[in-house]
């Protein structure tokens, strides 16, 4: 699955998927992370990619031409309209859009191709919203940019992409897969005086099973 992020801080994008579990799903190809720079795609000579707000204002407002010429060298755009494809879909981050959660990452890790728009200072010019599909919010704040909230989506729909995770069963008991994944425990036994419960040791697996299905909810 291709996963590509119209952003102006690219490096922020490069710099997270270039480790960890992101960094090994791109090594086996199950994915991969792109980022596009949309500020290369500005009209004018200092490339600029907002201006002040019609009808006053504080902040600047992400200009709709960089992200439409952007989107439109990647061949979502066709004429003056989206592109259509059902195994792509185009997501802009907004705090005020659809609260996304492990349901919509199950929907999305389906697609060969997940665009997501990030915004800056005072967000979009309305008229961008005409090329995307869906508009997302990580939750109920507000942050400086779109970048947290892309590989926020990123990441864990990528979880949900065959060969990102290299252990797929830890994912059929995660937390929101159908229920609130049980407590866990590690070495060593005793911590400071809490200890491991009993049941974990038994080895006996029907009795963990009870015991992780009792403290488990969903
Ligand atoms: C400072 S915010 C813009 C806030 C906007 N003026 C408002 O009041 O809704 C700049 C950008 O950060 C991103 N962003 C901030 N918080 C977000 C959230 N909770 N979920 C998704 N994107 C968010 C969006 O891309 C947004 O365009």
């Amino acid at each position: 699955m291709r996963f590509e992020i119209l952003t102006i801080f690219p490096q922020i994008i490069e710099q997270y998927s270039n480790e960890s579990i992101l960094k090994r799903g791109q090594a086996t190809g199950a994915i991969k992370i792109i980022a596009h720079d949309f500020r290369k795609f500005a009209n004018d000579k200092h490339n600029k990619v907002d201006d002040t707000p019609y009808g006053g204002g504080p902040g600047m407002v992400l200009k709709a031409e960089p992200i439409f010429n952007c989107l439109k060298s990647l061949g979502l755009i066709k004429g003056k309209l989206k592109n259509k494809n059902s195994k792509t879909k185009i997501i802009i981050l907004d705090p005020a859009g659809k609260r996304f959660d492990q349901k919509m990452a199950r929907r999305f890790s389906k697609l060969e191709r997940l665009i997501l728009i990030c915004g800056r200072y005072e967000g979009f010019d309305e008229r961008v919203y005409k090329f995307v599909d869906e508009k997302i919010s990580i939750g109920d704040y507000v942050l400086s940019g779109g970048e947290l909230p892309a590989l926020v989506v990123a990441e864990s729909v990528a979880r949900l992409v065959s060969g990102v995770v290299g252990n797929a069963e830890s994912l059929k008991e995660e937390t929101f897969e159908g229920f609130v994944e049980y407590p866990q425990y590690t070495r060593p036994e005793d911590f400071m005086g809490a200890k491991v419960p009993k049941v974990l040791l038994s080895g006996n697996h029907k009795k963990i099973e009870e015991w992780r299905k009792k403290h488990s909810c969903g």
